[in-house]
């Protein structure tokens, strides 16, 4: 028996071992290490193989890697690929790049997916209007899963950038008005495509976008000049990018637009003082497809060498498309325009995420994966949810809504009803129009055997043509509600779809009055990517669900919704104008001497309403919420102390349903001045007939705080009114004082 104690300890021994080694290494060692290999590779480059780190250039458009690219990644003159994706072709090009290169440096494969991969999300501009970012995270999620069977390791999302201005297309990608709002979908999102590690199966890296204000576009017109104050910025713009910051995001896009006269693709002060310096990102910044370049059209660089050298030495790592990096690096080094440090350090943060994306050691892609992840039952189901809970019922007079599913007859009309291309967007990566339920389909799956459907269309999206008007009234005559879907196709939404007008284009207000004409219940159902301008729709029909460009399942999700398997409880992430003339409209606007009354004499037009068609945070439900017992935990409190809200929340109609609480405060007089309202809490509840539920809400220095004159966040003394309600007008208000 004698001989059963070293045998115990060797034992112990192996086991601890063993444990020793299957343990993973802190993430500080993790860095540390990463870090030095990091370094010594950079030992070993050339100039021309650093240079070539700096470079990504994009595929043919179907997924395949351009012939030119074999020859350079074999040099080891290419860092990175936009939209090389599927059928291997990923793995192909990195075997040339890890196998015949000198140094094997990996490539780092990205492409937009911004919005799902293959199952297409609710646009996400409609994920916003649900104020559930957990939502967001799930689609992000999902959309990583499927892109990275595609070989992918990279997606330029989320767009973060805040749009006051619903002419600029883009207002569809990103999460609305809000910079609260915006934070909290900016932070899900990288969640969602990251995860914890991005480097583990099914992740994706992340890319805050557009750094920054692109989406303060002038006129909102694309890619035009923005001019903002440096509080602006900061107040305004910069918090969903420090909050993707904050979540761990890691790369950044430089944006197209110049800021007060300098491109962002090379504006020192946001893309070094700000991003590095103070906010500490450590990760590598992409600028956006031949804005690099474009800094000539801009009248800032004199040709491409100046646009070089203006652009790597303010801050950009990586250049997209444009290939003057590379064509002038050396040159500019020689002349002493560009330091070494300089280009060192762009290489050293792209090789950086390159290792924490673990490219190293696992290159490739698993590519059976393509065969199983896209576009699962469960990804569709989680769709339509998501699609269903970010859909926002708008006007729904005498109950109109929801319809019984036993009806005897409907006419499902408008040149959206049936289309199968608008709802998915205009970022809808591999997306397939043939996936798409339509609104139509949606309909007809959901109804009694016996209801009888038709469909007419009416008219084209955009033509002039006015010939199926008749069968679309037609129809409505001969039923018993008209169900109408118009809004804006595909084109109408993303980049360079500036719109002058935010009318519905084509016929498409035309037919809608014809088909309200006939009598019948009419509902209008909005299939679109930005506010729109729907005044007459508003005062003459009594039903209107704003669907959005809801992807895949969104015909389901509409039909789930207007036969009440779903009660809408989605809320607007951005103000809805009356006509296009009221724009730049939002909510968190900074009051006038004269803010707006019947008076001659002050803020507003002479023709038109001052008020929005809907507020920031409008939405209805099948029931009825009632807030009530709002209430403050003190009436002073410290500058650097917190004041508790609290607030009764009951659902006194007859259905369950949601509602989504909101938080405002106001800094009734400060050093400058602040908006008449500024969101800061917000939470969306699911509450049974009868259920009523107590929230708490804590507004802390960080809700209070600004950026003064010295650009310092300071939070000043004097009355704070903080209001509470279920959207940014409809609110109860209580004041406090900060001493
Ligand atoms: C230009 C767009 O502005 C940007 O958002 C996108 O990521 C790149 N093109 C790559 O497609």
């Amino acid at each position: 028996m004698r001989h059963k104690k070293p045998l115990t300890l060797l034992l112990c021994l192996l086991f601890v071992l063993a444990l020793f080694i299957s343990t993973p290494p802190s993430s500080a060692q993790r860095n540390v290490d990463i870090e030095k290999r990091v370094s010594a590779l950079l030992a070993r480059m050339t100039l021309e193989e650093k240079l070539g780190q700096l470079q990504q250039l994009d595929g043919q458009g179907d997924g395949n890697f351009r012939p030119e690219h074999v020859d350079m990644v074999r040099k080891g003159l290419l860092g990175s690929t936009l939209g090389v994706r599927n059928g291997g072709r990923p793995n192909q090009l990195q075997r040339i790049a890890v196998e015949q290169s000198r140094l094997k440096i990996p490539l780092l494969f990205g492409f937009d997916t911004i919005h799902g991969y293959r199952t297409i999300f609710p646009i996400p501009l409609a994920e916003a209007a649900t104020w559930d970012p957990a939502l967001a995270e799930r689609s992000s999620s999902i959309a990583a899963k499927e892109a990275y069977a595609a070989g992918l390791r990279w997606t330029f999302a989320p767009m973060v950038d805040i749009a006051r201005d619903p002419r600029w297309g883009r207002i569809t990608e990103g999460a609305g008005e809000d910079p609260f709002l915006g934070a909290a979908f900016a932070r899900a999102r990288v969640r969602g495509f990251q995860g914890e590690d991005y480097s583990q199966p099914g992740k994706l890296l992340a890319c805050a976008k557009h750094w920054v204000a692109y989406g303060a576009a002038e006129g909102g017109r694309d890619y035009n000049t923005t001019e903002m104050s440096e509080q602006t910025l900061r107040s305004i713009y910069f918090p969903p990018f420090k909050a993707a910051v904050d979540a761990g995001v890691g790369t950044f896009m430089s944006a197209f637009n110049a800021l007060n006269g300098i491109p962002t693709s090379a504006h020192q002060f946001t893309l070094t003082k700000v991003l590095r310096d103070e906010w500490k990102f450590d990760g590598f910044v992409v600028s956006d497809y031949t804005a690099v370049q474009e800094m000539i059209a801009h009248g800032y660089a004199a040709d491409g060498k100046d646009a070089a050298r203006l652009s790597l030495n303010a801050g950009v790592d990586m250049e997209m498309v444009s290939r003057l990096f590379n064509q002038h690096g050396a040159a500019l080094l020689q002349e002493r325009k560009l330091t070494q440090a300089t280009i060192d350090e762009a290489v050293r943060r792209i090789l950086r995420i390159k290792f924490r994306l673990g490219l190293f050691e696992k290159p490739y892609v698993d590519e059976s994966l393509e065969k199983t992840a896209y576009l699962t039952p469960e990804s569709r189901a989680i769709a339509r949810d998501i699609a269903g809970r970010s859909m926002v019922l708008l006007k729904n007079e005498r109950d109109t809504l929801p319809l019984s599913k036993s009806i005897g007859s409907i006419a499902v009309i408008g040149p959206l009803a049936d289309d199968k291309r608008s709802p998915l967007g205009w970022w809808s990566g591999d997306g397939k129009d043939d996936d798409t339920v339509t609104p139509l389909a949606g309909i007809k799956s959901k109804v009694s055997a016996q209801t009888k459907v038709t469909y007419a269309k009416g008219c084209d999206v955009l033509a002039d043509d006015t010939s199926g008007f008749a069968e679309a009234t037609a129809a409505a005559r001969n039923s018993d509600v008209a169900i109408v879907v118009v809004g804006e196709p595909k084109e109408f939404a993303g980049e360079a779809a500036s719109r002058a007008s935010l009318d519905l284009p084509g016929r498409q207000m035309d037919l809608v009055k014809e088909v309200a004409r006939v009598g019948k219940p009419t509902i209008v159902v909005l299939v679109n990517g930005r506010p729109p301008a729907i005044g007459w729709i508003v005062d003459n029909v009594p039903a209107i669900l704003e669907a959005w460009m809801g992807g895949t399942e969104s015909g389901n999700a509409i039909a789930d919704i207007l036969f009440g398997d779903v009660n809408p409880g989605g809320k607007l992430p951005v103000t809805f104008p009356r006509l296009t003339g009221q724009v730049p409209i939002y909510y968190n606007h900074l009051n006038t001497g004269r803010p707006p009354t019947t008076e001659r004499y002050n803020s507003k037009y002479i023709d038109a309403p001052w008020t929005p068609q809907f507020p920031f945070g409008f939405g209805l439900s099948y029931t009825q919420f009632r807030i009530s017992n709002v209430a403050l935990s003190a009436t002073q409190i410290r500058g650097d102390g917190s004041v508790r809200v609290t607030a009764e929340v009951e659902n006194i109609g007859k259905r369950a349903g949601d509602e989504v609480v909101q938080v405002y405060i106001r800094d009734v007089a400060a050093s400058i001045a602040r908006p008449v309202k500024e969101l800061k809490g917000f939470q969306r509840v699911e509450l049974k007939p009868g259920e009523k539920r107590r929230l708490e809400f804590v507004l802390g220095p960080e809700h209070l705080g600004f950026y003064n004159q010295q650009m310092k966040f300071v939070v000043e003394p004097g009355e704070f009114r903080v209001m509470v309600g279920s959207n940014s007008q409809d609110v109860t208000e209580k004041t406090f004082v900060v001493q």
